[in-house]
């Protein structure tokens, strides 16, 4: 007789207050934290933060320069300022990624143009990105997307062809590989997240800026900080409230930082275990017929911010659609006690801000002036629609989440595929 399924009265095989949240935190982070307090001037806190985060991070990139954010929407913005971007210009970005990548695009009244996703790592379809090419495109900005490092070979050889820069947005891909290089350090400039769920965290809200580039550094720091360069904690010393030109309120918070240099000490350790749990489920969840697991190119060294699964109704003979079924095993899939979930519901151009185009009001920047009329049409990206339906995320494969959690993940899609008639009928 085969087992119950949780969803139909079974017992759930997941146990109740097995799965750990994340961010993980030690003694030690909070002890980081801790010590910005027990110094008599945060101000001078935040300026050593600061400093030693910037240093840090550049460090482990391999850049020149990093300054700390209070977003990783907002350390994108300071990418697209830092390379000159101006209205009406246009940067070529996925259609399949969370939509701040190109919130900060229109952010500096420049133009996103989006390309299909390629089906097979979920990253910008390269050979789509010359044919959205013209006189106004400035940039490209490939997202390392769930951690997997878009194919930027290809990336950089049509930037270097048609004179363009890269932006990289690597919110969801610290310490991600492509060819042994650290994502992040391979475009002019990036933009990292470090918001709560992402794989190195500021605790609540942050995000980092890198480059090489002195001129773009330069730049970016005035867009964090008003249109003047302060490092934060000397305004004493270096504010001449005089705006050199527009400005926002970028700058990072004093706690987060300690953390992040807290946690920053684990990160290739947390990623380590991370990928091994990762490798585990793909290998034992890819012998179950009508599941897919993730498919990592040669080249690529994913640090599965998300770990991606799709569902096959095809190999199981089934007659119905790949979102039906999806539905269905992430319906039972979550009676089983696990965390499986959708996360964007429409590829970024489907969404109403590109369908209406209101923006700022009056259509801008669309209709500022500057920009060429461009139309968003929702069935020219296919592959992220198909994507977004027949895909769903198994959620906390973060440590200190370890194998034998792994193990009761791979039990309950055994149980659910094996009674999957069940669900359907
Ligand atoms: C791909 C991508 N880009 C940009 C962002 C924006 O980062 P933040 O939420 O820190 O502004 C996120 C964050 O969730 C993201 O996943």
């Amino acid at each position: 007789m085969p087992e119950q399924l949780a969803i139909h009265g079974g017992k759930p095989t997941v146990p109740e207050g097995m799965i750990k949240p994340w961010p993980h935190i030690t003694e030690a982070d909070r002890q980081a934290v801790m010590e910005v307090l027990s110094g008599e001037s945060i101000n001078e806190q935040r300026r050593i933060q600061s400093e030693k985060l910037s240093q840090e991070w550049a460090g482990y990139v391999g850049r020149k320069y990093c300054i700390p954010t209070n977003s990783g929407t907002a350390a994108l913005h300071m990418c697209v300022a830092a390379l000159g971007i101006e209205p009406g210009d246009e940067v070529i970005l996925p259609a399949f990624t969370f939509w701040a990548s190109a919130a900060a695009v229109l952010h500096h009244n420049a133009i996103p143009i989006f390309v299909d996703i390629d089906p097979r790592t979920f990253c910008i379809d390269t050979a789509q990105i010359e044919s959205k090419i013209s006189d106004r495109t400035k940039a490209i900005l490939p997202v390392h997307i769930h951690g997997m490092p878009a194919d930027m070979d290809a990336v950089l050889d049509i930037a270097g062809r048609h004179g363009l820069k890269v932006i990289e947005d690597t919110a969801q891909a610290h310490g991600s590989r492509y060819k042994g290089r650290l994502c992040g350090g391979l475009g002019d400039v990036a933009g990292f997240s470090t918001q709560m769920s992402k794989t190195l965290t500021t605790g609540s809200e942050g995000g980092l800026f890198v480059t090489d580039d002195e001129n773009y550094h330069k730049r970016a720091a005035l867009l964090q900080y008003f249109g003047e360069l302060v490092v934060p904690g000397r305004e004493r010393e270096e504010q001449e409230y005089n705006a050199y030109g527009l400005g926002w309120m970028y700058r990072g918070d004093v706690f987060g930082q300690a953390f992040i240099r807290s946690q920053l000490k684990r990160l290739n350790a947390n990623n380590a275990l991370r990928i091994r749990n990762c490798n585990f489920l793909t290998k034992h969840l890819s012998k179950i017929k009508g599941v897919e697991t993730p498919y990592v190119p040669p080249e690529c060294e994913p640090v599965y911010y998300n770990y991606v699964v799709s569902v096959k109704p095809d190999e199981l003979g089934l007659d119905i659609s790949s979102k039906t079924l999806r539905e269905k095993v992430q319906e039972a899939l979550t009676a089983e006690g696990m965390h499986v979930g959708q996360w964007q519901r429409a590829p970024v151009p489907a969404q109403e801000i590109f369908q209406n185009r209101i923006g700022y009001g009056k259509g801008c920047p669309w209709t500022c002036g500057y920009a060429r009329p461009v139309e968003y049409r929702k069935e020219d990206y296919p592959n992220a629609t198909a994507f977004i339906d027949s895909h769903f995320y198994v959620f906390d494969v973060n440590p200190p989440n370890d194998l034998d959690l792994m193990k009761r993940y791979v039990e309950a899609f055994e149980k659910v595929m094996d009674n999957v008639d069940r669900l359907i009928s």
